[in-house]
């Protein structure tokens, strides 16, 4: 088959198209013929390295442990290992690669990857492959910090980077339960999150919605660019603050530990704030991945896809996204 291999750490023009065998199907994995495959912040980190950290949670020291990358996807089920029982060949199917939590490359640029069976769920018909593939890691990351306990018709919920790929979802997945959600970000994406659709718009170029009178039950904050003393400012007395973080690529966030030091410190701090205690959701992969199928068939979820890349090209995809660019999210069509 056809699959991209990253042999060492650094720039995405290292990326090769190659000739490689084909995936062995373990007993409870699925062999998916792969169409759409997504290009998101993770898969930057680990093609490049960075933060150092991560070498050790997953990926490899010197170089990557596993050659081809890519964790998210959407495809056609080609076989099923033995104890396979949910899926069958024919079937339609997205869903994320990588078994349990790590990071690392999880070899979903490829023709074929072999997927275990409870990160994959059915792509309901009413989208795409590219869109199906634009939500599992992104979705399960947001369902993982999202308080779906709190959430009810009339909260005031706060996005901060709703233009993102995790914003975007956690927009929608908020005004699927009632919410009134404001997003922020930059002007070039405004549209979009009007669309999503979110009730208000703030955009970061001008406004820091840190300094404004609204107050919000909940913040979910995507780029973390503001310190947690300024967003409580505007939180209601029983508001709670969600950090997701994100490194910039490599801009922001330290060389070895990234972002690790701000959520330890937040954890930390979460023991005498009770802002910080908004209650991550304990969700297995399967549960969360029927969530999302649930939502993405409502039509309560619906990716944007700003721009497809062929499987060669998944360098320049990924060049791409880190330029900062893309308004929706970038795939590889397969
Ligand atoms: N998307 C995925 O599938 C995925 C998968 C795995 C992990 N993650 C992780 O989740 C985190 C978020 O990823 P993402 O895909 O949502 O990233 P993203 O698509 O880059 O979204 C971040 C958003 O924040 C905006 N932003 C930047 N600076 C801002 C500011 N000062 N104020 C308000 N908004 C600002 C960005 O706009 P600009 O264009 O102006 O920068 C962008 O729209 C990352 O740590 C990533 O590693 C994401």
């Amino acid at each position: 088959m056809r699959a991209i291999i990253q042999d060492r750490y650094g720039s995405p023009d290292n990326l090769r198209l190659r000739e490689v065998e084909r995936p062995a199907v373990g007993d409870d994995e699925v062999l998916v013929r792969v169409r759409a495959a997504s290009v998101h912040p993770d898969v930057w980190h680990v093609i490049s390295g960075r933060p150092f950290v991560l070498r050790l949670m997953g990926s490899g020291l010197r170089r990557p442990k596993y050659p081809i990358p890519g964790t998210d996807l959407a495809g056609v089920v080609e076989a099923v290992g033995t104890g396979v029982t949910r899926f069958q060949p024919g079937d339609e199917v997205f869903g994320e690669s990588m078994r349990g939590f790590s990071w690392r490359n999880g070899g979903a640029f490829a023709e074929y990857a072999a997927v275990p069976e409870e990160g994959l769920a059915l792509k309901p018909g009413n989208v795409t492959f590219e869109q199906a593939a634009a939500v599992p890691t992104a979705g399960y990351i947001i369902l993982l910090n999202l308080p779906r306990h709190r959430l009810r018709p009339g909260l005031r919920v706060l996005v901060n980077g709703a233009g993102g790929g995790v914003g975007a979802l956690a927009v929608q997945l908020t005004k699927a339960h009632g919410a009134e959600v404001t997003g922020v970000d930059h002007t070039r994406k405004l549209d979009l999150v009007r669309a999503l659709p979110a009730d208000h718009v703030i955009d970061y170029t001008t406004d820091d919605f840190t300094r404004g009178d609204q107050r919000y039950d909940l913040i979910v904050d995507i780029p973390g660019n503001h310190p947690f003393s300024a967003c409580r400012r505007v939180l209601s007395a029983d508001g709670v603050y969600v950090l997701i973080g994100h490194d910039h690529y490599g801009q922001v966030g330290r060389r070895w530990l990234g972002s690790l030091p701000r959520f330890a410190g937040l954890g930390v701090r979460s023991r005498f704030d009770r802002h910080l205690r908004a209650g991550a959701a304990r969700l297995g992969k399967r549960e969360a991945m029927a969530i999302l199928r649930e939502h993405l068939e409502a039509g309560q979820l619906t990716p944007v896809i700003d721009r497809t890349y062929p499987l060669g090209e998944a360098g320049a995809a990924i060049a791409y996204l880190a330029s900062g660019e893309p308004v929706g999210r970038v795939l590889l069509t397969v």
